[in-house]
């Protein structure tokens, strides 16, 4: 097996590009983060064991319109390659790696995420059990770096989790139309969405009893303290999840407890946060089955087939230029 890990958000970009969206971000009202920034080794770690919790359904239902689905995915698209965005471990990822194996198409695996550390490891995990696949690890920000992906072959880019569902509205369709650009005639994109349902649901996927995804969503200010030399006290902040059903996303927010300042050494800025100040740190939009193929059409992408778990929770969309 062969693998291969490039880079294109050294240390010295991801610093800029950390610095740029904190100093952005914090000196805007209301004050926001991008979820970028969750995903250091252990924000990883962290989103694998929400990726567990009995609340967390999406990636359970995703799960299980993979393991009904994959081979016809492979037979559908014949891809000798694929591409995954945001790949995070790749766990799930392995259904479609089988099922493409078994169609006897497939040659090279692309994993693409902003965390180094959690692609060598799946790149590792992934090259004991499928030997004779070349897997080529790509490190960027999947909303910068599409034009880095290869070009060879028949492709299937797949964009799994919902995570698309980070994107509002205006970048989001931007994004589509880059991947929309990108693919050629005869390649392929599977994109997985988490659906609108009832609200109580919905929020409790955000606000786990366990606390994991309290701690995952305060990871970020422990990035920030650490990277750009800052001081916040994560106690001094509350997890807040919530529904939006204008925007049709869930919102996480850190809650600041009591008046205080955060200082960002190596910004050399000083952040007020007003008692009960929110800082948004994430949205995770909940799509329409009509809404993902109307978002996919005005990216030049037409469906050819989309599957969702017997709950209806959760939908996989496979398009094609
Ligand atoms: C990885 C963006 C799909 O929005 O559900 C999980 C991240 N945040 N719990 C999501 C997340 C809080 C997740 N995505």
């Amino acid at each position: 097996m062969s693998f291969t890990l490039t880079d294109h958000l050294g240390p010295v970009d991801a610093g800029a590009a950390l610095r740029a969206d904190v100093r952005a971000g914090l000196t805007a009202t209301p004050k926001t983060l991008p979820p970028t920034w969750f995903y250091d080794a252990r924000g990883s770690e962290l989103f694998d064991e929400i990726t567990r919790l009995p609340e967390y359904y999406p990636t359970r239902a995703e799960r299980s319109i993979l393991a009904a689905h994959a081979d016809e995915v492979a037979v559908l698209s014949g891809a000798d390659t694929l591409v995954e965005l945001g790949s995070g471990t790749s766990e799930k990822t392995q259904l479609l790696l089988e099922s493409l194996t078994t169609a006897g198409t497939l040659r090279r695996f692309v994993p693409f995420d902003v965390d180094a550390s959690v692609l060598r490891h799946a790149g590792q995990v992934i090259g004991e059990r499928f030997p004779d696949l070349a897997v080529d690890a790509v490190v960027g920000d999947f909303t910068e770096h599409l034009g880095k992906l290869p070009h060879e072959g028949t492709r299937l880019v797949a964009f799994l989790g919902s995570t698309i569902g980070n994107l509002e509205p205006g970048p989001r369709a931007a994004f589509l139309a880059d991947v929309g650009a990108m693919l050629d005639p005869g390649d392929w994109f599977l994109l997985g969405t988490d659906l609108v349902k009832d609200t109580g649901r919905l929020v409790t996927a955000y606000d786990d009893a366990a606390g994991v995804t309290a701690t995952f969503n305060k990871n970020v200010l422990a990035v920030v303290d650490r990277e750009l030399d800052a001081d916040a006290d994560l106690d001094a902040f509350e997890h807040v999840a919530l529904w939006d059903p204008e925007n049709s996303w869930i919102e996480m927010r850190l809650r600041s407890v009591r008046d205080q300042v955060v200082h960002i050494g190596a910004l050399d800025l000083d952040v007020p946060f007003a008692a009960g100040e929110d800082l948004r740190t994430e949205v995770s939009t909940k799509f329409t089955v009509e809404g993902v193929e109307a978002e996919l059409a005005a990216a030049g992408l037409r469906v050819a087939e989309c599957w969702t778990d017997p709950d209806g929770d959760f939908a996989l969309t496979l398009a094609t230029p």
